[in-house]
């Protein structure tokens, strides 16, 4: 069957045709626009503006979808959309455009759970990438560990989605069954990255260009607080964090000062992109030690405490697999430290393509396939905080 993903939860326009069935699910076409560039210069989303360029992208996004796809409408069995978690003014764009696609095709609609989305991408092979390379080969696929066929996924699975908005862990007994495990108590990870980043002087979103920063740190330069690590619970706590980094910043505020407010977006991204933000071009503006050293120690941090607890989830519940998901996870330094302690035990580890980890229809193309529920165009309904039952 082909599925047509529609994807507008925040600030990503992604419209994606997948071709699935009981073997595989195919990426024929994945168009992402973004609204990034605009939230950049405001240091995090405006939902208001969000849902504006919702409105201006999503038709040409379909458009280019089905092009780049060639697959005619007829050929679409089913449309999936993001229903919730988001924001409403952009998750609405995408729901009135399922809804009348579905009308004028006269097509049933699948509504998606956007962190299902997440987790399904795992799930998804693209056009000649890293379909089923060898856990022992990925590493040198340039970021793209772990590209096994979906069904070589073995359960039961423990899946840690860490995106913008959400920290979470999930057991998955097959590969129908998504139960809640343990979830951040206040800031998501990526929520995390981006305030830090905006202590650090850096523009929205600031992963990436943490990412890029960490690798010029030295290790133990400064040493950040691990919150929840060593007490029973599965739970995550990343404010103590922000907190911690804020701290370091007001003391050498007079040596921060100048070279924090310069590290700003230099490089704007093209509207249409793939989400993954590219660090600056300006190699200038990198050299500045201090916040090389806060942006590796704030990065060895938020990494151990999301593989320790993923970990100690996996072993307990004597899963064989380790799906990773979300925006963070298209993070390489994230991906290898997951992959050594996989490795470590002997477990399956699993994480798209980096693209494949922020926003897009793919995903929810993805998780479309394994939703039973087909409903009419009268009856979906946006949720913006629709979260796991
Ligand atoms: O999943 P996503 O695209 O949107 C949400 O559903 O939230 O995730 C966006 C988040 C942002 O917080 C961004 O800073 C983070 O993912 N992110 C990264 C990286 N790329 C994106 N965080 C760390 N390292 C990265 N390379
Ligand atoms: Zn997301």
């Amino acid at each position: 069957m082909i599925i047509l993903g529609i994807e507008t939860s925040c600030d990503e326009t992604g419209i994606s045709l997948v071709t699935a069935d009981k073997n595989s699910l195919h990426v024929l076409s994945n168009v992402v626009a973004s609204s990034m560039e605009l939230h950049s210069k405001t240091g995090g989303i405006i939902p208001e503006i969000a849902a504006r360029e919702q409105i201006k992208y999503i038709l040409p996004v379909l458009d280019e979808a089905l092009k780049d796809a060639e697959v005619s409408k007829d050929k679409i069995d089913a449309i999936a959309v993001t229903v919730g978690p988001g924001l409403i003014g952009s998750l609405l764009v995408g729901v009135e455009t399922a809804r009348t696609l579905a009308y004028v095709w006269d097509k049933p609609l699948i509504p998606v759970n956007h962190l299902f989305g997440h987790i399904y991408a795992n799930f998804l092979e693209e056009e000649a990438n890293y379909s089923s390379s060898k856990q022992s080969e990925s590493r040198s696929l340039n970021g793209d560990s772990s590209r096994l066929r979906s069904n070589n996924i073995e359960f039961p699975a423990i899946a840690l989605i860490v995106s913008g908005g959400h920290t979470d862990l999930v057991f998955m007994e097959n590969e129908n069954s998504v139960k809640w495990i343990a979830g951040t108590r206040d800031d998501a990870a990526g929520e995390a990255y981006d305030k830090i980043g905006r202590l650090l002087g850096l523009s929205y979103p600031a992963g990436p260009l943490i990412e890029q920063l960490a690798k010029k740190g030295t290790p133990n330069d400064f040493h950040f607080p691990r919150p929840l690590l060593h007490e029973d619970t599965l739970d995550f706590s990343f404010s103590g964090l922000k907190t911690a980094v804020l701290r370091e910043v007001q003391r050498h505020s007079d040596k921060l000062g100048a070279s924090a407010s310069k590290i700003s977006s230099e490089n704007p991204k093209e509207h249409r992109d793939f989400g993954v933000a590219n660090a600056p071009q300006n190699d200038e503006l990198f050299e500045d030690k201090l916040i090389a050293d806060l942006a590796r120690a704030t990065q060895d941090a938020i990494i151990d405490v999301l593989v320790e607890k993923t970990m100690r989830a996996t072993l307990t519940r004597n899963a064989k697999s380790v799906l990773l998901c979300g925006g963070v996870a298209a993070n390489q330094t994230l991906r290898d430290h997951f992959l050594t302690a996989c490795e470590k035990y002997n477990i399956n580890f699993f994480v798209p393509s980096r693209r494949l980890c922020t926003d897009n229809g793919a995903m929810i193309a993805a998780a479309g396939y394994f939703t039973p529920e087909r409903i009419g165009w009268k009856e979906i309904t946006a949720n913006p905080e629709l979260y796991f039952d």
